[in-house]
């Protein structure tokens, strides 16, 4: 978990005690091959009697994007070593600029330092607001790792205090409770992230219900019911069940709500994430190389609970509810086989033509519960189809909408939450791709092309005309190769987006002006 200590400092960077001090500049604009200094940096050189400016100028830095320089200070200031990190140009600067070279900063420090200072960045136009809670995001989410399965890293360095260092003008005590905010949205995302990370035979659907049950415990505001078998059955939830024939282990049907107190409001936001504890592939089995990853088939699932692990501090001002339909997809003499059909929580049947298509049969469920629930908008998160990747890489993810006002609102709050999305169309003339000779729609489509698309199109006959919003996330939600702010495996995906969402309580859609309310700490 996340036990970083973050305390706010005043003091000259050169005096804060700290194992090493980062300092960042700007590139110079134009055409020179040369950084900016500020007033930090000025600070900091003229106290090593101008060693910092020697040290950069004979690496040649020049401030770009992701660059750092550092130097050993011979205690003749409190720092023991210093970093200058390159931000790129000032024109050009986003707050993503400061999310990756943080986060490249930290990983550079792994295992080094227990303690550091970092200065706020001097100069960017951004809010000091802004610039902590990306600086504060990006060092915990740099510095994750999921260690429980190693025995042998007792000695090892952990990084556990960072100093924020900012101007002398700046109000503490605001950009205190700012911090503490902040953190939530790691803390969050880290907990999907050990979620996703855990073996499959541990995270099962039990696991899950039991998180969801103590979340609840823990928030009067959030309640929880838990749906074995025997009563998803008397719910009629058979294309869940379909799926979850083949274990021997209980299915879960998991379902939270949070309730604002002295609730007013009439929106009831619904999360819904697929909970694919281990796909196997069913009867259409997967091949081997890479089955193991199929662990985070529940990636969707874990996000949802991400959500929920803080939503009462987050304290969005309407109801929020989430389903999640939790079952291992595997082989066995009772799994469900191709040809079978299922009948779906709306009335709905499924021809079964592939067993490793089982998401969406899930799903099926999951978001027509939602729909009789009552909610009135519905975001999902599902790692769906191998076809994402396909389509837009391992790090964006797809989107689709309904509604165009719901998405330019999910939009913004992906772009300052800093994940990546892009919208893919609900193309109707592909709906025929999903029909079935024997049932109101196939569990695969008729080709293999725009499979990202025509398992949407699937999705949407489960949510009637609910405004809605479903993420295929089969792409960002792991990752085969440490990048960004995350090791290999599990990267809560999704979890910073709703949580943005959650406090976007104007209308606002303009990319950037997503701002967080910390006024209900
Ligand atoms: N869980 C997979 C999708 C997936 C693939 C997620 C790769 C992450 C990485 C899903 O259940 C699946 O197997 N989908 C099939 C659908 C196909 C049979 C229509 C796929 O994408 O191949
Ligand atoms: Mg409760
Ligand atoms: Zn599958």
């Amino acid at each position: 978990m996340a036990n970083m200590k973050f305390e706010l400092s005043q003091k000259a960077p050169q005096q804060i005690s700290s194992e090493v001090l980062a300092i960042y500049v700007f590139q110079a604009e134009g055409q020179k091959a040369e950084f900016v200094s500020n007033e930090f940096f000025a600070q900091v050189d003229k106290a090593l009697n101008g060693q910092l400016t020697a040290v950069c100028n004979s690496e040649s830095f020049q401030g770009k994007s992701g660059s750092v320089v550092s130097l050993f200070s011979f205690e003749k200031i409190v720092p023991t070593k210093v970093a200058v990190i390159g931000l790129g140009k000032k024109s050009e600067f986003v707050l993503d600029d400061l999310r990756q070279t943080t986060g490249k900063f930290i990983k550079s420090i792994n295992k080094k330092a227990r303690a550091i200072c970092i200065s706020l960045p001097c100069g960017a136009d951004e809010e000091t607001a802004d610039l902590l809670d990306v600086i504060v995001q990006s060092v915990e989410l740099a510095n994750y790792e999921f260690g429980k399965y190693h025995t042998q890293r007792d000695e090892q360095i952990k990084l556990s205090s960072v100093v924020l260092q900012v101007n002398k003008t700046e109000n503490l005590s605001f950009l205190n409770k700012h911090i503490v905010h902040s953190q939530l949205y790691s803390q969050a995302t880290i907990l999907a992230r050990d979620l996703v990370n855990e073996q499959p035979t541990v995270a099962t659907p039990t696991y899950l219900a039991n998180l969801a049950q103590n979340i609840a415990k823990s928030n009067p505001e959030i309640t929880c019911k838990i749906f074995n078998r025997a009563q998803a059955e008397k719910l009629g939830m058979g294309g869940f069940l379909g799926i979850a024939r083949a274990a021997t282990i209980e299915p879960k049907f998991i379902f939270l709500e949070f309730k604002p107190k002295g609730n007013k409001s009439k929106r009831k936001l619904a999360l819904i994430g697929k909970g694919i504890t281990f796909d196997s592939g069913g009867i259409n089995v997967k091949p081997g190389d890479h089955m193991q990853d199929m662990k985070m088939d529940m990636a969707g699932a874990a996000s949802v609970l991400g959500v929920f692990s803080v939503i009462a501090k987050i304290k969005p001002d309407f109801t929020v509810i989430g389903c999640i339909a939790a079952t291992p997809n595997l082989v066995s003499a009772t799994s469900i086989v191709p040809g079978d059909v299922v009948k779906a929580y709306n009335g709905k049947t499924i021809e079964i033509l592939n067993t490793d298509a089982e998401g969406r049969v899930t799903m099926a469920d999951s978001l027509s519960y939602a729909v009789a629930q009552g909610a009135t908008e519905i975001i999902d998160f599902a790692t769906l189809t191998g076809a994402a990747l396909v389509a837009l890489g391992s790090d964006v993810a797809a989107m689709f909408a309904n509604n165009q006002d719901l998405a330019s609102k999910v939009k913004s709050a992906a772009f300052s939450a800093g994940e990546k999305v892009w919208e893919l169309p609900l193309e109707r003339d592909y709906k025929k791709l999903n029909k079935s000779d024997v049932a109101d729609i196939a569990n695969i489509p008729s080709s293999r092309y725009g499979g990202t698309i025509t398992a949407a199109l699937f999705l949407q006959e489960f949510v009637g005309n609910t405004p809605w919003i479903h993420f295929d996330i089969a792409g960002p939600a792991f990752a085969e190769k440490p990048s960004g702010l995350h090791p290999k495996g599990g990267t809560g995906f999704g979890v910073r987006t709703v949580l943005k969402l959650l406090e976007n309580k104007g209308d606002l859609t303009d990319p950037g002006q997503v701002r967080m309310s910390i006024q209900n700490i």
